[in-house]
């Protein structure tokens, strides 16, 4: 089945609202009127950008009229109430935003994000009708211990819990080893997608209807960038980047949008 590429740019929390705009212009200058570059032809990559909250009404406006979608990089699972420092999505559907990131490895590292948050959020995401981009990815110990399927395993089934295979249209997997996380140390596309092809095995057993393993998207982010992009999107499992530093850059953005094109 063909699977469209999404390109999706992790803006993390850099671009304050009017770098954030004027990234977005710059996006545009690159991709030519109208997006052609990414719009036209019988391939049409879908190019997603998730900056951070406070930015993403600027973006919204700005991106109004291009092919850019916008996404926000988290939501919390209630609607309202005294959850400080959170968002929920009926908030983020008043700002515009289509998307929404869960379960980063930042999230899992530095904020406590747990396999059943990253399950709840994602419910949140659903039940607002947006389209999550759920991440998972092992360690560098978890790799050398040779657990990386075990970890992803975990992840992926914690995360679906209670997905239904018509949720799962609007569920994008990004698998992100955390060891090439900003860290230029990218998977090898033959690294990527054996982690890549174990995911979507993994749907197949999940799901009774094969049509979920087939027509989930599974992205890859880590270091993807300009000069490795073209290797990894080849892959027949990767289909699209979760890109963090080199989405901030618009040239490069733009190369890995065309590579994927
Ligand atoms: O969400 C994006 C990933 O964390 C990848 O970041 O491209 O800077 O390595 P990176």
């Amino acid at each position: 089945m063909a699977r469209q590429i999404l390109i999706a740019g992790n803006w993390k929390m850099n671009k304050g609202a009017a770098d954030g705009a004027q990234l977005i212009k710059d996006l545009k200058a690159q991709f030519g009127s109208g997006c052609s570059c990414c719009c036209s032809g019988a391939k049409k990559p879908e190019v997603l950008v998730c900056p951070t909250f406070t930015t993403l009404s600027a973006v919204v406006a700005e991106a109004q009229g291009s092919c850019l979608l916008v996404g926000a990089q988290n939501i919390h699972w209630a609607d309202q109430g005294a959850f400080t420092g959170e968002i929920s999505g009926a908030m983020l559907k008043e700002c515009g935003v289509t998307h929404v990131i869960i379960g980063h490895s930042e999230r899992r590292q530095y904020f406590g994000e747990t396999d059943a948050t990253v399950n709840q959020r994602l419910k949140a995401a659903l039940k607002n009708g947006l389209t999550a981009v759920v991440c998972v990815g092992e360690t560098l110990a978890e790799r050398e211990a040779g657990t990386t399927n075990v970890v992803v395993e975990r992840q992926v089934r914690g995360a679906l819990a209670d997905i239904s295979a018509d949720d799962m249209k609007k569920v994008v997997i990004a698998y992100e080893p955390v060891w090439a996380i900003g860290t230029g140390k990218v998977a090898s596309d033959e690294q990527a997608q054996e982690v890549h092809a174990f995911i979507r095995g993994l749907l197949k057993v999940m799901f009774s209807c094969p049509c979920v393993a087939d027509s989930t998207r599974i992205l890859y982010g880590g270091s993807m960038n300009a000069a490795n992009a073209a290797g990894l999107l080849a892959q027949p499992d990767i289909d699209g980047g979760l890109i963090g530093g080199a989405s901030l850059k618009p040239a490069d953005f733009a190369t890995i949008v065309k590579a994927a094109a």
